[in-house]
């Protein structure tokens, strides 16, 4: 199905997506530095979670002990908790003319949810662009990783636990990580695929050209 965004608003969404352990949250937060450094008006938001709402239906979604979560309830609280997103903090700044850069976005449905848990690929997008008022990134950046350097990466956080979606099997996993590829290579126009085995200095360099490239061409 093709990808359609409605016109009105004057920012630019760019949106950051892969594998758990790929290290986007690094990445989306240098490439807003360097935004904000030039001088342009830039905000930097998160899914799920981004507004006090979202943050709540978080909560539940990665809350290890909701194991009984059946996947329609997934896959409906993310598409609730991007709704209140784009409706409270997304969309009032694009219209503001910001350059909005968010961590993860509907390719993450597709990915967790719809292929990850078999649930048909049309009703997850659905979900969202009901959610969404059909508002799709200009640009994201997908950052990719195998499995076994991801759930290093993720050991290495020394954070308390694995979540509810980060515990699930290696194959889950390895159906994620192809779904995000097989994105990539089907909007080739949009999605940027970066190779995440890199050094952390050679991703940050790689997306910054790409989104000064993207941005000057953009006019
Ligand atoms: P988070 O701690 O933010 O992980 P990460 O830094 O890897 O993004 O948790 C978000 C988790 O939610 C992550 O495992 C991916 C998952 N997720 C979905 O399954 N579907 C979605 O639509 C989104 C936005 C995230």
């Amino acid at each position: 199905m093709q990808e359609k965004t409605d016109m009105r608003r004057t920012g630019i969404f760019i949106t950051f997506e892969g594998p758990d352990g790929a290290g986007k949250t690094t990445q989306i937060r240098l490439l807003a530095e360097k935004i904000s450094a030039s001088g342009k008006s830039c905000m930097l938001t998160r899914e799920p979670g981004g507004t006090a709402i979202s943050d709540r239906i978080r909560a539940l979604l990665l809350d290890s002990s909701c194991e009984e979560m059946a996947p329609s309830t997934e896959a409906l609280l993310y598409a609730a908790s991007r709704a209140q997103h784009v409706h409270e903090k997304i969309r009032p700044a694009l219209d503001a003319g910001s350059i909005v850069l968010c961590d993860r976005y509907i390719d993450a449905s597709i990915a967790y949810q719809a292929a990850g848990l078999g649930l048909p690929v049309e009703w997850v997008r659905r979900w969202s662009i009901e959610a969404t008022g059909g508002l799709w990134p200009d640009r994201t950046y997908l950052i990719d990783v195998d499995f076994e350097i991801g759930q290093e990466r993720i050991a290495g956080r020394g954070a308390a636990g694995l979540d509810r979606i980060e515990q699930r099997s290696r194959a889950y996993h390895q159906q994620v990580r192809e779904t995000f590829l097989q994105i990539a290579k089907e909007n080739p126009e949009r999605v940027c695929l970066i190779n995440g085995m890199q050094s952390m200095e050679d991703i940050a360099f790689q997306i910054w050209d790409d989104w000064c490239f993207y941005y000057l061409k953009r006019g």
